[in-house]
């Protein structure tokens, strides 16, 4: 079977081409030197790096604007206050959600997953049953397996086909047994790149009567996302993935539901008032945003939101499809490789392995080649059950990589080989 017939054509579309070059000037990692090579940096779903406006913006915080928020009545206070909102405002209009309110600075993805499990999960009874998807990352499992654990609740898992593709009536044969409560499914893989028809799945998923939660880490950086269109009632993402800040990340839901669940974490910021007798709690979003939160990481979040807004997001899209596809045939064509993930619809990542030699040390030969990728699990040890393998090695891309950076990866593969074989 040849891979490269598997990649869906791209959609034919008005979008400008990207201007790949412009768009490198803008990143100063990239001009980095790495073992006497130029830097070819391949782990972008690990972590993406970062536009010189989000360092410009972090920066400019610490340097000008540095204060706590929603306290003081001092200068710099309201600053850093509006600095922060704004911010907020930014990520709403480009996800496209109707209200601030909706949306949560939290952590980072994983947070966000467990902030839901830790709320909407304590309303589930005995016997309720939670759907996730054989091609989750742990950050997607763990949180509802320990919450099945304590509401003696019940973890039912979507299968995949031998592409990574999820399984579509099995997943209906699931929600037939009226006992779903909840469905959490990524948007797309980080270990093999599938995207999943969670706008459908979702709609399925409402009329079984569950509510869902869409893991979009591996999405936002790659395509437009419209949350009131997929209709999710959750939807999280971080920063770090998406050309912004580490330790800051988002998290969506319909204000109809955030209002109804419990608090999360507690303490300053989260509250109205407090006497020894009852505390009550503040308004959405800031109930869910207990302590002082990451200030310099919002803003930083809110630039990399300006980044991407001013470029076209279907030819990010279409750029980085056309990486994928290069990728797969040409690591194809080399004797020895196997591509992990094959599915029709993929974003942003090339999973494969190489006979006889474990991808720890693909990765190492790679590294002194100047390219760097992720090798090992890639924290999904259950998608690597599926596929009989203990790792992979994958090259991951984003909106800066080139076709040649793609030839110095598969150059250095080769090399891998020739050493290691
Ligand atoms: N979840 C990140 C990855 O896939 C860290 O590499």
């Amino acid at each position: 079977m040849s891979v490269k017939h598997d990649i869906a054509p791209m959609k034919q579309h008005s979008a400008e081409a990207l201007d790949v070059p412009r768009v490198r000037s803008d990143f100063p990692i990239l001009a980095e030197r790495v073992n006497g090579h130029a830097l070819v940096y391949l782990d972008n779903a690990a972590t993406s790096q970062k536009p010189v406006s989000v360092i410009d913006a972090t920066s400019r915080y610490y340097r000008t604007q540095n204060a706590n928020i929603h306290r003081g009545v001092h200068h710099l206070s309201e600053e850093a206050t509006k600095a922060y909102e704004v911010a907020r405002s930014k990520i709403r209009g480009w996800i496209n959600a109707s209200l601030t309110q909706e949306l949560i600075f939290v952590r980072g993805t994983t947070e966000a997953i467990n902030l839901v499990a830790a709320t909407l999960g304590a309303s589930l009874r005995p016997g309720d049953e939670i759907v996730i998807s054989a091609l989750e990352h742990h950050s997607n499992i763990v949180p509802w397996q320990l919450l099945c654990e304590q509401r003696q609740a019940r973890l039912r898992v979507v299968p995949m086909n031998d592409r990574g593709e999820l399984l579509l009536d099995d997943y209906e044969h699931l929600l037939q047994g009226g006992k779903v409560r909840i469905v959490a499914l990524s948007h797309v893989s980080n270990a093999l790149g599938t995207i999943n028809p969670v706008k459908e799945m979702t709609a399925l998923a409402h009329r079984a009567g569950a509510d869902v939660l869409i893991d979009g880490a591996q999405a936002v950086p790659h395509m437009s996302v419209d949350v009131q269109d997929l209709d999710a009632d959750f939807y999280a993402f971080s920063g770090h993935k998406m050309y912004g800040p580490t330790g800051v990340g988002i998290l969506y839901g319909k204000k109809k539901i955030l209002e109804s669940l419990p608090p999360y974490q507690s303490g300053g910021d989260m509250i109205k008032s407090v006497t020894f007798e009852k505390t009550i709690f503040n308004d959405l979003p800031f109930r869910f945003e207990a302590g002082t939160p990451n200030i310099a990481g919002g803003i930083g979040l809110g630039a990399a939101v300006d980044y991407l807004a001013a470029l076209d997001m279907d030819a990010v899209r279409d750029h980085e499809h056309a990486l994928v596809a290069r990728a797969t045939e040409a690591l194809e064509a080399v004797p020895g490789v196997r591509i992990i993930g094959t599915a029709l619809q993929k974003a942003g990542v090339v999973s494969f392995v190489v006979e006889n030699i474990h991808p720890h040390d693909i990765g190492t030969i790679l590294d002194s080649d100047g390219v760097a990728i992720r090798t090992g699990h890639h924290c999904a040890q259950p998608t690597m059950l599926r596929f009989g393998i203990p790792a992979t090695a994958r090259a991951s891309f984003a909106l800066y990589n080139t076709f040649e950076e793609i030839d110095v990866l598969v150059r250095s593969v080769r090399h891998a080989i020739e050493v290691l074989g």
